[in-house]
């Protein structure tokens, strides 16, 4: 696992927006494409933008990049909360991405079934292949939940790898999530945290002891690959360890 930590959140999705062009290019080269799970929320909004800016978006050859999203809301495409239409806004249209070049979760199906058709859908890309995204992002809630792995919900407890619909008893809503298991498969992981509200959690999910129903990020721990954190300055204020 590595940290890096930067001053400001412009630093930090600079940093971050350069190891995704690494990571892509690294993967072309390997296997002739790039898998990428997109993670939701208010954090990579600007990490999008950066991607499909003059800084960045002739450093990849993005008609070889494929567009998954490691949760979503269970929401209408067209919905505000919707994480694919923020990526599509920011990211896709920018970039004019082929439509088969990404994946929306079908929330115009049943929780359940639109978790086990995008599970399916999944399994179709990586056909015979080892199912492992090349890179997963992710970010982390106040709380300590990642993608949509709450504390204390059914999909914590999921041991093989799986789209889940997990259910947030809190909020009476369902979020269609990937388990720890497939996002762990994943050859790397990055995590992007900026902000003194997340300091708290960004302890918790590194430092505090093992308690996954309360502290989820803490089950994100690549099988075969690596797990890097972009954080400023002020998430990781509460860290103790060196890194
Ligand atoms: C989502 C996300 C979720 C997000 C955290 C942090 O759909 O909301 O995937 O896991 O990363 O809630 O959200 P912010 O970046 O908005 O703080």
């Amino acid at each position: 696992m590595k940290l890096n930590i930067f001053h400001t959140a412009d630093e930090v999705l600079t940093a971050l927006a350069a190891h995704i062009v690494e990571v892509a290019n690294e993967a072309i080269t390997a296997r002739g494409k790039f898998s990428i799970a997109l993670s939701g929320g208010s954090s990579p909004k600007k990490l999008y933008e950066l991607l499909a800016s003059p800084a960045f978006k002739d450093q990849v050859q993005w008609e070889k990049v494929y567009f998954f999203f490691g949760d979503e809301r269970n929401v209408p495409h067209t919905s505000s909360e919707s994480n694919y239409l923020m990526a599509q806004k920011a990211l896709f249209d920018p970039l004019e991405i082929d439509r088969l070049n990404f994946f929306p979760v079908d929330t115009s199906l049943e929780p359940e079934a639109a978790a086990k058709n995008y599970f399916e859908e999944i399994e179709q890309f990586f056909d015979d292949e080892e199912l492992s995204f090349d890179l997963v992002l992710l970010g982390l809630g106040d709380d300590t939940h990642t993608a949509s792995l709450f504390p204390g919900t059914k999909a914590l407890h999921d041991v093989t790898p799986g789209v889940s619909a997990n259910y947030l008893a809190d909020k009476d809503i369902y979020r269609i999530t990937m388990n720890a298991p497939l996002i762990n498969d994943a050859r790397h992981i990055a995590f992007l945290v900026y902000g003194e509200s997340k300091a708290e959690a960004v302890f918790n999910a590194l430092e505090a002891d093992e308690d996954i129903e309360l502290y989820p990020a803490q089950l994100i721990d690549s099988i075969a690959g690596e797990v890097q954190w972009f954080l400023d300055e002020s998430a990781a204020a509460n860290l103790e360890e060196e890194y």
